[in-house]
């Protein structure tokens, strides 16, 4: 092999051993550069004659195409094997499961009070709302609870700064001030009619919400829900309620079988007054009273915060708790589930 067959077998070498372009360039440097081998012989040509440099000059520019063109395909091999390391990288997985898209859904408290709403929608009731942030006097006073009442201490009141009677001052401790509100409301609305001699159409209405009482533990929260009924006219008895609340709880259970007791108990805002108990005959809680509501004829003297006379207007108010409904709905045993914001419980009720 001569000289220069020599130098080109050594840049091919050179060039397939690099891996990067940078390593290309700096092979190349070595052969093509202005110290490189062909560079070199070229200045060498420089003390020869004419017809030498003729024939010297051709082979050395035969050596130095080639050794361009072993750089040229070095330079296009090292750009495929580029392309082909990116395209890998890039690689799209056409096999692997789509992504799901995070489906949102109401918490079953909600549900349950939409299930209410449509349940005792159908039965006539409108829904009314009160606000969270209460005045004493629709909390307490109103319904037959003044400041000095022991049963206001049945329920540990969050108060807040400021405020007088008629002045917010007070987290609502049930929803019960929205019967006395709503009422007022009807009242003024019916008023002109009342007093041209009609009656007053029935007051039938329901108030879902959140009501608040420094308590916590497994069954109790510090803000949980509650659901006040109001059924007042001038010909409505208890045997209403009891038809009533016996068919929206068969109905909300889905149990046609489902009994009604009613215990008597002491609200202050009615009277008599009964605790509701609801027994399933089958399923996990076969046989056992649960409570789920408190209830009672509206007593006189709400009937006069209404703006009503009691001797023309009577009629029944219950109040049950959301929470134990929808734990008795969906055979949750802790309550706290439904305020912990876990996706793991909650996303079950989607
Ligand atoms: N407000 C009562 C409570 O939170 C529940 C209640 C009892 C509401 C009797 C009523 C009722 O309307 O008549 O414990």
């Amino acid at each position: 092999m001569n000289e220069l067959d020599a130098i080109v077998a050594s840049a091919k070498l050179a060039f397939s051993q690099a891996t990067t372009p940078p390593e290309l360039e700096n092979a190349k440097a070595r052969f093509l550069g202005k110290t490189g081998s062909i560079t070199e012989l070229m200045k060498g040509m420089a003390a020869l004659s004419v017809e030498e440099k003729k024939s010297r000059g051709a082979a050395i520019n035969l050596a130095k195409q080639a050794i361009e063109a072993e750089l040229n395909a070095s330079r296009q091999a090292l750009a495929d094997a580029e392309l082909q390391k990116q395209l890998h990288a890039e690689a799209l997985d056409v096999t692997l499961p789509g992504r799901e898209r995070g489906l949102g859904g109401l918490h079953p408290v909600s549900l349950t009070m939409e299930r209410i709403e449509a349940i005792f929608g159908s039965m006539g009731f409108e829904v009314a709302q009160g606000p969270e942030i209460e005045a004493d006097w629709y909390n307490f006073t109103a319904l037959n609870t003044p400041e000095d009442h022991p049963a206001r201490s049945m329920h540990d009141t969050f108060y807040v700064e400021g405020g007088s009677e008629k002045v917010p001052n007070l987290l609502r401790t049930h929803t019960s001030p929205v019967q006395v509100r709503h009422a007022l409301q009807h009242v003024k609305l019916h008023q002109a009619a009342m007093d041209a001699g009609q009656p007053m159409p029935e007051i039938r209405v329901i108030a879902p919400g959140r009501t608040y009482r420094v308590d916590s533990d497994a069954t109790h929260s510090p803000m949980f829900h509650q659901c006040e009924g109001l059924w007042l006219g001038e010909n409505v008895s208890f045997k209403d309620l009891k038809y009533l609340f016996t068919e929206f709880c068969r109905t909300f259970f889905e149990s046609d079988d489902l009994v009604l007791r009613f215990r008597p108990s002491f609200f202050p805002f009615t009277e008599p007054s009964a605790e509701i108990d609801i027994q399933f005959q089958q399923g996990p809680l076969a046989g056992r009273w649960l409570e789920v509501a408190g209830s009672g004829q509206v007593h006189p003297n709400v009937v006069r915060h209404m703006g009503l006379d009691p001797e023309k207007h009577i009629g029944f108010a219950f109040g049950m708790g959301l929470d134990r409904f929808t734990m008795l709905r969906y055979g949750v045993n802790d309550l706290r589930l439904f305020f912990d914001g876990d996706l793991r419980f909650l996303s079950q009720f989607r």
